[in-house]
């Protein structure tokens, strides 16, 4: 029988276990990145490790999320993710270099390589046949110290994309349609393996946008084979000796396959506040807009920025639309500025944003109150953009600037415009000397004042006597749990951190956890469906550990959040009842007896204390996230074991 792609490159770096969906693999990890925000922690943990150097081939710090630098904090950190990465064999990609996923697409993606990232969007490399994933930072850490990196072997499904995109419809317009059929829910587990003839007629960086949007579906992670269309990538960017080709056998074999007619798509939209809210432009109808941004790790290349300044050139944008353009990566930004694409957008009125994640993760650019705002990145759950009441809505970047030319949602077939052409560059501009590399000397690590070492969690105690701290509804995201926007600068510092889990959704709950620490309780979480989904921030895990929380009971959990609790030490279990979601309350008092002998079972019971009753919860951890269980987490499980 044939091999997939996914069990091409899984075969190539196996270490552990059987290639059965649902079985636990391991596997060795050629490359890792990181971003500032989740970066500091992951290093903080690679330093506690006692590890002298990375054992990665490739490792690369990235600094493009907290660039405003509004205090003393995110300078602070930066400084300390600079002197770290020196110290430890790592490159260190400065400021104003780009964002991670896009310079890791043009710089060092890999075919039939693997990559681990700390950020949910590392699937983007996938669109070179890189298998890509996004982790928690200890993760990272751990794979940085020569561990290999465990996960549960998915189902892998096929999406054979057919013909061509008409004109005005684009890779965005694609995912969108996957988003809108299969949802943000119920994807756990599965990786999109894409193939059909339709793919030829998408280059690299309209691959990337598809493959960094799987993350909003919830999978593992997406595969585009390594074909013509990315050595004519790697070629031009002056890495063709580290193509090679990866295709699927062809008597392959899937899990699941999907067909998909690429002329049948229409330019779509993700309405408020969920990217699988979706449907084509032309039937929202009428809607003001008052700000339209163009950027993100999902549409930042140069083929985006090309579209939106041939679409600009010569033309105003609407004087009631705040416009602002972010280009993804140095490269981008000074072919744009070369060529001359630059100033097409700047003479529309463009405002242009830092070369940076920016806006996308609520760094600038919140909308006015109540506000509608339409952008080309991949989230829009609620006051993500920093705006509570705001509406964003997600669309491709011919969408985007349609929208700012009238003022409206606007689908482009209806300006009576030819669709530009941009065909991929011979030769992309090269500069890497904004990534620095690691240093052969003697290095001192600078730590400012906001940095606190990683805290350290104490094993499961054998009776486990908690209050619930939260009941939560379905869809929380790690955005609910913890805000990005201004409250990142404090990621180097769990205690103060701490303060704001889910502080925009119940903000006595860090107080809550702290009152039943005082009586001796620990503080459980409870949730509904897809609990967890969104951003990959360990964050989300780590200070709700810090508080006192040693269990999250909900209808469903999602992958990247699910490990990261496992990884502090939190329990995740599941109701095997829906009623029982539905009886518990704010503040009920729980308890699991003999714990550690429960968890050998699937099925545990827990007693509600408050309400007399018992009612039953599963778990689907292994053997070994059983053992990270009872042992407070994956520091205090692989601290003392890892190669030096
Ligand atoms: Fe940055 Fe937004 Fe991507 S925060 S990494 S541009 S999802």
């Amino acid at each position: 029988m044939g091999l997939n792609l996914f069990e091409k490159i899984v075969k190539r770096h196996l270490v552990s276990g059987e290639l059965n969906p649902g079985s636990e693999i391991s596997i060795a990890i050629d490359q890792t990145l990181t971003e500032d925000p989740l970066g500091t922690m992951a290093y903080l943990q690679f330093e506690a490790m006692g590890v002298p150097r990375v054992k990665t081939r490739l490792s690369v710090s990235y600094v493009d999320h907290c660039l405003l630098q509004e205090g003393f904090e995110n300078p602070d950190d930066h400084r300390y993710l600079q002197t770290v990465a020196a110290k430890y064999g790592i490159l260190f990609s400065k400021p104003g270099n780009g964002i991670c996923h896009q310079v890791h697409l043009e710089r060092f993606s890999c075919p039939g390589e693997t990559l681990i990232g700390a950020d949910s969007h590392t699937p983007t490399c996938g669109a070179v046949g890189m298998l890509a994933m996004g982790v928690g930072g200890l993760d990272v850490a751990v794979a940085m110290a020569g561990g290999p990196f465990f996960l549960s072997y998915p189902q892998v499904v096929r999406i054979n994309l057919h013909g061509r995109l008409k004109p005005w419809s684009t890779a965005k317009d694609i995912i969108l349609e996957i988003l809108r059929t299969l949802t943000t829910k119920g994807n756990v587990g599965k990786v999109l393996e894409f193939g059909g003839e339709g793919i030829t007629t998408l280059s690299v960086p309209e691959r990337a946008t598809i493959a960094n949007m799987g993350a909003e579906l919830g999978v593992t992670t997406s595969l585009f084979p390594s074909d013509a269309v990315t050595r004519r990538f790697f070629a031009a960017q002056g890495r063709l000796v580290q193509w090679r080709e990866l295709l699927p056998d062809a008597d392959a074999e899937y899990d699941e396959t999907i067909d998909i007619a690429l002329a049948t798509i229409d330019p779509n939209v993700a309405r408020p506040h969920s990217p699988d809210n979706v449907c084509k432009v032309r039937d929202v109808g009428r809607l003001k807009v008052d700000q339209v941004l163009i950027g993100s790790c999902t549409n930042s290349s140069f083929r985006d920025l090309m579209i939106a300044a041939s679409m600009l050139k010569g033309r105003q944008v609407h004087p009631d639309v705040s416009f602002g353009v972010a280009a993804g990566s140095r490269q981008v930004l000074r072919m744009i500025a070369e060529n001359g694409a630059l100033s097409d957008i700047i003479d529309s009125g463009a405002r242009i944003l830092e070369t940076a994640c920016g806006f996308c993760a609520g760094y600038g650019q919140a909308p006015q109150s109540g506000g509608v705002s339409v952008r080309t990145s991949n989230r829009n759950f609620e006051g993500r953009s920093g705006t509570k009441d705001a509406q964003v809505y997600l669309v491709s970047p011919e969408v985007a600037v349609a929208t700012a030319l009238t003022g409206e949602l606007t689908d482009p077939n209806e300006l009576g415009m030819e669709p530009p052409v941009v065909p991929v560059p011979e030769k992309f501009f090269i500069d890497d000397r904004l990534v620095l590399p690691p240093s052969a000397g003697d290095i001192k690590v600078y730590r400012g004042p906001n940095i606190s070492d990683p805290p350290h969690q104490t094993p499961l105690p054998d009776h486990l006597r908690a209050g619930v701290a939260i009941k939560l509804g379905d869809k929380i995201t790690t955005d609910h749990i913890i805000p990005a926007g201004p409250v990142s600068r404090y990621r180097s510092n769990i205690p103060k951190s701490s303060d704001f889990i889910f502080h925009r959704v119940d903000p006595l709950f860090a107080e809550r956890c702290k009152d039943f620490g005082k009586k001796g309780l620990a503080s459980v979480i409870v949730a509904g469906w897809s609990y967890g989904q969104g951003s990959s921030r360990e964050h989300a895990a780590l200070c709700p550990a810090y508080l006192g929380v040693r269990a999250v009971i909900a209808r469903s959990i999602e992958r990247i959040h699910m490990a990261n609790l496992v990884n502090f030490g939190i329990l995740p279990l599941i109701f095997t009842d829906s009623q029982d979601y539905e009886k518990m309350q704010l503040g009920d008092g729980l308890e699991i007896q003999n714990i550690n002998q429960a968890l050998n079972r699937t099925v545990i019971q827990v007693k509600n204390l408050s309400r007399d009753y018992l009612f039953e919860v599963s778990h689907c951890l292994t053997p070994r996230q059983v053992e990270m269980i009872r042992r407070g987490g994956l520091l205090n499980l692989y601290g003392a074991h890892l190669p030096r």
